[in-house]
């Protein structure tokens, strides 16, 4: 039985992820909880090795089978190494995406199904659910025109190339869309979905209102 609480957070690309993440550190770490912060693909240092090659525009002809074991290669180095133990040391992990991504991206977007994704998970994650999944899933259209422009930013600037998702087309992140609404749909105990035109505040608010009741909970 593992002791701490394992939060993930989903959405499309441009969803405002990062933000609320860093906003819900702070607001643990102030009510004294211990956390792990975490992302996937990567967190370690074999998983920022997996990362590169995936996220790599260089890695363009990678069929979407290869795509979907190295994110679970990554996930598996990420539960190894750092998931597990901080949920056996009572610690909050907030992980930004998990499996939910697989599904999405790859079940999705990449139209290989739920099937198959929920399959490696069932072996390589060996029962590792998350106790709280926030999902966020601003208008897809506005989501799209984020995404886009955050794009245009990074081409201009000598940041890391890391846009290979984001350079897809909008019918891919359309269902990869559907795909996450599906899933909250299916796991309504599990996933809080956080949708529409909200302000960065609001969503927090959201936020730490189902985070506190997760902790609440034995
Ligand atoms: P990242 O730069 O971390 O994007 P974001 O800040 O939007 O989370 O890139 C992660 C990308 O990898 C993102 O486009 C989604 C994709 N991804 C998958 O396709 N499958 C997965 O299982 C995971 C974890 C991520």
């Amino acid at each position: 039985m593992t002791k701490g609480k394992f939060i993930t957070l989903e959405g499309l690309d441009g969803s405002g992820k990062t933000t609320q993440i860093k906003r819900l550190d702070a607001w643990l770490r102030e009510r004294g909880h211990v956390t792990t912060l975490m992302r996937q693909p990567g967190g370690t240092a074999t998983g920022d090795r997996i990362r590169e090659l995936l996220l790599s525009s260089k890695s363009a002809g990678i069929a979407p089978m290869a795509e979907m074991a190295l994110m679970f290669a990554d996930r598996a180095q990420a539960i190894t190494e750092v998931i597990r133990p901080s949920l056996e040391a009572g610690k909050v992990v907030v992980c930004d995406r998990f499996t939910d991504s697989t599904e999405a991206y790859q079940g999705g977007g990449r139209e290989l199904g739920s099937e198959v994704v929920l399959e490696l998970h069932r072996v390589i994650c060996g029962g590792l659910n998350p106790d709280l999944t926030l999902m966020l899933l601003p208008d897809l259209e506005p989501s799209l025109e984020r995404a886009r422009r955050r794009n245009q930013k990074a081409n201009n600037t000598a940041g890391p190339d890391e846009n290979r998702f984001e350079l897809e087309a909008d019918a891919f992140h359309r269902r990869v869309w559907e795909k996450y609404h599906e899933i909250a749909r299916r796991e309504p105990g599990r996933v809080v979905l956080i949708e529409g035109a909200l302000g960065i505040e609001d969503v927090h608010q959201r936020i730490v209102a189902a985070v506190s009741e997760c902790i609440a909970k034995q």
